[in-house]
């Protein structure tokens, strides 16, 4: 990337990326998390800052080298990434939620590293329901500014994507399919690319970057 003749179509516009996964502390040594490796959000801010635009990338527990010209701000809850995502989006002309967000944390967490005891079995973990940020941003959202979501489906991936961008009421759902050595973790990525109004673009399988550069197309065609 960088070559010359790249285009810098999103110039003068602001981005901003969550990646990675949420962990959801059971006490301070243990959490509930997920698989996400945060690549996919990764080669999105990438492919943004080489398009030009100003980029912030909000990254849940990932363990991948900041990307050139990104702000980047950590984060590891659920609550932590919405305070992070919500504020830079006061400033933003587009949100991608690229992050794996834990749907429950637990209710609460232990002050001290639970210990088992041999008098009685294990305690069942109680859980809450964690806000859904997705569909905040989307409610939120300033007058000309997208909002994007992701989601992983292993069963009636159109189905379940056409409901879910529907529910989320966002502008732009790229579902994909995982399972088969395909999303989590990999490199590769294959995904349908789902906007209100209902226009799908099919966008097959190949490196992570490429799927970007195709979700940020249509986000500049979108734009005001
Ligand atoms: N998302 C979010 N906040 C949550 C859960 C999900 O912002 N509490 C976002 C994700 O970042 C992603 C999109 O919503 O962009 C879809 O996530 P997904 O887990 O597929 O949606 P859910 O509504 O949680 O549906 P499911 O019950 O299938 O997990
Ligand atoms: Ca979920």
């Amino acid at each position: 990337r960088g070559a010359v003749d790249e285009p810098a179509d999103l110039a003068g516009r602001r981005v901003v990326i969550s990646a990675g996964g949420t962990r959801e502390p059971l006490d301070p040594v243990r959490y509930l998390g997920n698989r996400s490796s945060g690549k996919q959000g990764y080669a999105l801010a990438r492919t943004a800052a080489a398009r030009g635009a100003a980029v912030t990338l909000v990254a849940a527990n990932t363990a991948l080298p900041d990307p050139a010209g990104v702000t980047v701000v950590p984060v590891s809850t659920t609550e932590e990434l919405r305070e992070a995502v919500v504020k830079a989006a006061a400033e933003a002309d587009a949100v991608v939620m690229a992050a794996a967000v834990a749907d429950f944390r637990p209710a609460s967490r232990a002050p001290q590293k639970i210990k088992k005891r041999d008098d009685r079995g294990p305690e069942p973990i109680a859980l809450v329901r964690n806000p859904d940020i997705l569909a905040e941003l989307a409610a939120g959202r300033r007058p000309g500014q997208l909002v994007v979501g992701f989601a992983a489906e292993t069963e009636d991936v159109l189905a379940n994507g056409r409901a879910k961008l529907a529910r989320k009421g966002c502008d732009v759902l790229v579902v994909n399919r995982v399972g088969e050595g395909i999303a989590f973790g990999t490199e590769e990525n294959e995904a349908v690319i789902l906007e209100a109004g209902g226009a799908e673009t099919p966008v097959p399988h190949g490196p992570k970057e490429a799927l970007a550069d195709r979700v940020w197309d249509v986000v500049a065609r979108r734009w005001p």
